[in-house]
């Protein structure tokens, strides 16, 4: 789900009604396969619900309003997902530097778990499209 923002004005024996939603349609699910270690997995799942969970969600499963992270595109290379968690490239969108908390290797172990979690939800939406045959 993404985020539908809008401002909404009341008005004393107003009568306007609310627009219909717009249809958003979910991103793809679409993560690079998970090739990491299981050790490597674990680590970053330690550390995801340490340090990432409390804005993109317990078990990456996206919040409403912050990117999912099983969906970004800076999932697909270490390079891109550093830059945001590393670098803090977002740091003026609200989505700091970590590298005084985490090593490189952390951050990139927090990637293999994401990667990890969104092909087991990818193969839990395949499942369903094969059940509703
Ligand atoms: C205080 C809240 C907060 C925490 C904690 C947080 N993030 Fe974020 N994150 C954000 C926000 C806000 C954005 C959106 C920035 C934007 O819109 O450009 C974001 C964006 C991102 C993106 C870019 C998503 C994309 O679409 O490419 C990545 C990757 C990311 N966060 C990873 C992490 C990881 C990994 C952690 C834990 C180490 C973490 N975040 C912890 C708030 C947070």
């Amino acid at each position: 789900m993404r985020n539908i923002s809008r401002l909404l004005v009341f008005k004393i024996g107003g009568t306007a009604k609310l627009p219909a939603e717009p249809a958003l349609a979910d991103l793809p699910l679409d993560p690079p396969p998970s090739t990491a270690a299981p050790e490597v997995i674990a680590v970053g799942q330690v550390k995801y619900g340490r340090y990432c969970a409390v804005c993109h969600a317990p078990g990456a499963v996206g919040s409403t309003v912050l990117p999912d992270l099983r969906r970004a595109g800076s999932l697909e290379s270490a390079a891109a997902w550093s830059a945001v968690v590393h670098d803090g490239v977002l740091k003026n969108n609200g989505m700091a530097s970590f590298k005084g908390s985490l090593s490189k290797e952390e951050i990139e172990a927090i990637r293999a778990y994401v990667i990890s979690r969104a092909n087991a939800d990818k193969a839990i939406e395949a499942g369903r499209k094969v059940a509703r045959r």
